[in-house]
């Protein structure tokens, strides 16, 4: 099938490259002339593992183009899917002016039957709203020419997006004519693995899901963080509780570990999107407007740990912090809780050494010369009163704790993501806190 990706972003590149793994003829566009002359030089704009390979296959292969010829992309596919920006407003909500931009240039330049997707992560009535966009532009153009639009959400995880996309738990599709549900289905055959995955359904309960999705998993984060709180209160150990809970299938293990708090691109920037289409719509989301409150507090759990240990002036101190993408196997820095934390420290007079596998080019777009940047995790211990873990890649997993320690003046790990046993830390004359531990 011709397929147009709109936005080589996360989910565009990645619905791209693999679309076209499955035979499609892909063409994907953006406006941004560095990025696809990168892409057409075998480059990759974001680390996102596996990436890399799948596109240049298919690249290899003629399945997989890219343009910033807007005429181009638009005669070529006939099903189009947007997957551009959604930056939030002021207010939080999704801010639509690329995704209608896309929707535009489409009933401009279309001369046949075109299905165009969402793709990206839209607030409820934005499949209406393209529609008027390209109907509009058809108009003024005084043609007649059949469309459909439908919604596809996308669920991919940042670190896991081929794989995720590759082989996803579920496929969901809003559409409300056959003709489109038809295409829909038949690009998303191959992807079913023994049993269908699509679940069809209208529209607008297809961009609520996943807003609901993406809502349901920061709750759990944040209900498991305020449970943590309350464990170091009362002298528990949220580990236990974690275990204790989650083998509970109707709750399960997924998605109930406490740390520093979520980031990325999707939970805040789709919670504060939630909360506000609920407000639009005359109601507050009491759960979400909590989630959101909470992940906040959370942010700064380390700074509260480092004030009750150093008092309020951290001023002449130095802090080493392993961890500055939001989450590990990415570079993406954005919500990054790192960020809040770094900013806090340096707010407090303190200096910081930071080291990070493969974030700290896109750290320095956001922190700049401010901090300094170890070359590797030992580095960054040198001279530091307090080791502060923020991303749980794994290479901090199992660290010669005696380099550790020897390295440290002050010898304080405060572990934002529960990677090590207390106890065994304990024993190589650490001092050692985490989240909700013992
Ligand atoms: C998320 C959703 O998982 C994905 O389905 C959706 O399409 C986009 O948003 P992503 O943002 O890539 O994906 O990362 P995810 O792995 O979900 O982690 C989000 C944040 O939550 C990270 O900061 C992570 O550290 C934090 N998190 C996750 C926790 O604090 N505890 C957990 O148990 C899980």
């Amino acid at each position: 099938m011709k397929i147009t990706v709109i936005g080589t972003g996360y989910v565009g590149l990645v619905t791209g490259a693999c679309l076209a793994e499955y035979g499609n003829d892909v063409v994907c566009l953006d406006l941004d002339s560095k990025k696809i002359d990168l892409l057409k030089a075998g480059g990759i704009p974001i680390y996102e593992p596996g990436l890399d390979t799948i596109v240049a296959s298919n690249v290899a292969a003629g399945r997989l183009r890219f343009t910033t010829d807007v005429a181009e992309s638009v005669q070529h596919g006939t099903v189009q899917f947007i997957a551009v920006g959604t930056p939030p407003d002021e207010d939080g909500s999704a801010d639509l002016k690329y995704v209608l931009a896309a929707a535009r240039n489409i009933g401009r330049l279309m001369t046949d039957y075109k299905v165009v997707v969402d793709k990206s992560t839209v607030p409820v009535g934005t499949a209406e709203k393209v529609k008027e966009a390209i109907a509009e532009e058809l108009a003024a153009r005084g043609v007649k020419l059949e469309f459909s639009v439908a919604s596809n959400p996308e669920f991919l995880k940042e670190g896991a997006a081929v794989e995720d996309f590759m082989r996803p738990d579920r496929i969901v599709i809003g559409a409300e004519d056959e003709r489109a549900i038809h295409v829909m289905k038949a690009i998303y055959h191959p992807f079913q693995r023994n049993h269908d995955r699509t679940l069809v359904m209208d529209i607008r309960s297809a961009e609520l899901t996943k807003y609901a999705a993406n809502a349901m998993l920061a709750t759990r984060i944040s209900f498991m963080n305020e449970i943590a709180n309350l464990a170091e209160k009362l002298g528990a150990d949220v580990e236990h509780v974690r275990r204790g809970i989650g083998s509970d299938p109707r709750i399960g293990y997924h998605f109930l570990y406490p740390g520093c708090g979520y980031g990325g691109s999707c939970f805040p920037k789709d919670v504060q999107a939630l909360q506000q289409t609920a407000v639009e719509n005359g109601m507050q989301l009491k759960v979400l407007n909590a989630v959101e409150s909470v992940n906040e507090g959370q942010k700064q759990v380390l700074l509260h740990k480092l004030i009750s240990r150093f008092g309020d002036d951290l001023s002449g101190k130095r802090f080493a912090v392993w961890g500055l993408a939001f989450k590990p196997r990415t570079d993406d820095m954005r919500e990054a809780p790192s960020l809040v934390l770094i900013e806090a420290l340096l707010a407090h007079g303190a200096s910081v050494v930071a080291f990070d596998p493969v974030a700290m080019t896109e750290a320095r777009r956001h922190l700049g010369e401010r901090i300094t940047y170890a070359t590797d995790p030992i580095n960054a211990l040198e001279g530091a009163d307090a080791l502060l873990i923020v991303t749980e890649w794994k290479q901090f997993q199992v660290p010669d704790f005696e380099v550790v320690k020897a390295k440290l003046k002050t010898p304080l790990i405060l572990d934002g993501r529960n990677l090590y046993e207390p106890a065994f830390v304990r024993q190589h004359g650490l001092e050692y806190d985490a989240i909700g531990r013992r």
